[in-house]
């Protein structure tokens, strides 16, 4: 289970020692004055308080004043002290370079690079966003106001193409330049935000909000939250519930819409809030068969295998039918193939029994793939029909 859902570095409730009164944050925003409770959009809000205002969490752990998005991100291990950063007079210079590596996002532009192949695009777009946001991070150094650029998102393309993987380089680069307070990422699906019965939404919605606060919401398939056939779903509340946290509490919470490309403008259509709050898209293309080969090569190098020679035609080969087969998930379909690929590699080993070398252990051999249903023109392999 790679897959890094709920993969709260902080733990999920980390910042909220208070237990069971969960929606906590209906406080109005911290310091600054309280911006007005808008009206409740939703109709009333069965079995829940009416607190709809997102405020940020007053348990200020660690959160660095607005100022402290000065190059002064706590992870960039730069100083910045109380973070209440000295503005600059109009005549000064800064030193963009300085400030890029003291932010350390350059770690985090080249690990994407070295270790995510192809997804060119998509590279480009993070680089062109890591400047926004560190020009917008020099803006404030001479005391320019305005908003914060907007941040939510929405990532597009099939399963395996990268979207999440990318989302929590996102979520690291976001932190880094000051952009978000915790820099972590909550994975969730339709299912940790609506609930079942009359009064389970909101609550569900929340719950998940208060720990995405400060870091990266990330909703997969974030379309079936909408019902066409039925707008009076459950869904819809929770659709409300982010809208307006969207909105109030966009320097505390980053959202991004994942799913395919053409479910995700249906989405879009229907429910033109996402839409308008949405200032990135970002499209991750499905992957070449040369793309796939490269991807299992940087997979079988990170695990310590290799191919025989006579294995890379074959190979070459799983992936052509694979490709055409049901329920195809791009580079998890081969992060599948290479798994079983070991399977039965340790099981031929086994079963021939006697001395095996370094050699043998490490190398995948014709077999090992030959075994897999795609070459018996069977029904998709076992392992990608849990996609
Ligand atoms: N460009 C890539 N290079 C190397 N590995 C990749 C690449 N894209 C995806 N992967 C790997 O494929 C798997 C699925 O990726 P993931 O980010 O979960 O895709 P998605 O969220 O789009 O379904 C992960 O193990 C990830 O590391
Ligand atoms: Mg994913």
């Amino acid at each position: 289970m790679s897959d890094p859902k709920k993969s709260d570095p902080n733990g999920p409730y980390s910042d909220s020692s208070d237990a069971p009164a969960r929606p906590s944050f209906a406080m109005g925003r911290s310091g600054a004055e309280s911006v007005p409770t808008k009206p409740d959009p939703m109709k009333p809000d069965a079995g829940t308080s009416k607190a709809t205002d997102y405020g940020r969490q007053s348990s200020s752990t660690a959160r660095p004043t607005r100022a402290g998005i000065a190059p002064s991100a706590p992870a960039a291990g730069t100083s910045g002290g109380s973070g209440e950063a000295e503005q600059l007079p109009p005549g000064a210079q800064v030193d963009l370079s300085a400030a890029q590596a003291d932010s350390g996002i350059e770690e985090v532009l080249t690990g994407l690079d070295d270790e995510l192949v192809g997804l060119d695009m998509v590279k480009t777009r993070i680089r062109e966003l890591a400047a926004l946001l560190l020009i917008d991070v020099q803006r404030r150094r001479f005391g320019l106001k305005g908003n914060r650029p907007s941040l939510h998102m929405s990532f597009t393309g099939s399963p395996g193409t990268g979207k999440t993987t990318v989302a929590l380089r996102m979520a690291d680069l976001l932190h880094r330049l000051g952009y978000s307070r915790k820099g972590h990422l909550i994975t969730v699906t339709r299912d940790d935000l609506v609930g079942q019965y009359v009064g389970h939404t909101a609550p569900k919605t929340k719950d998940v909000l208060k720990r995405a606060m400060g870091g990266v919401l990330f909703i997969d398939e974030a379309y079936y939250l909408y019902k066409v056939e039925n707008e009076r779903d459950y869904g819809q509340e929770s659709i409300e519930i982010l809208l307006q946290v969207m909105e109030n509490n966009r320097d505390d919470l980053v959202v991004v819409l994942a799913g395919y490309a053409d479910r995700m403008d249906t989405f879009f259509a229907a429910n033109p809030g996402f839409g308008s709050r949405i200032a990135h898209h970002i499209d991750f293309p499905d992957y070449t068969i040369d793309e796939l080969f490269v991807i299992a090569e940087k997979m079988l190098e990170r695990d310590g295998y290799r191919f025989d020679e006579e294995t890379v035609p074959v190979f070459r080969e799983y992936l052509e039918r694979r490709m055409v087969r049901p329920r195809f998930a791009n580079a998890r379909s081969v992060r599948n193939a290479i798994e079983r690929a070991r399977l039965r590699h340790a099981n031929r080993l086994i079963a021939a029994g006697g001395q095996v070398g370094l050699d043998d252990l490490v190398t995948l051999k014709p077999e090992d793939f030959l075994g897999s249903r795609v070459f018996a023109g069977e029904g998709p392999e076992p392992g990608d029909e849990e996609d």
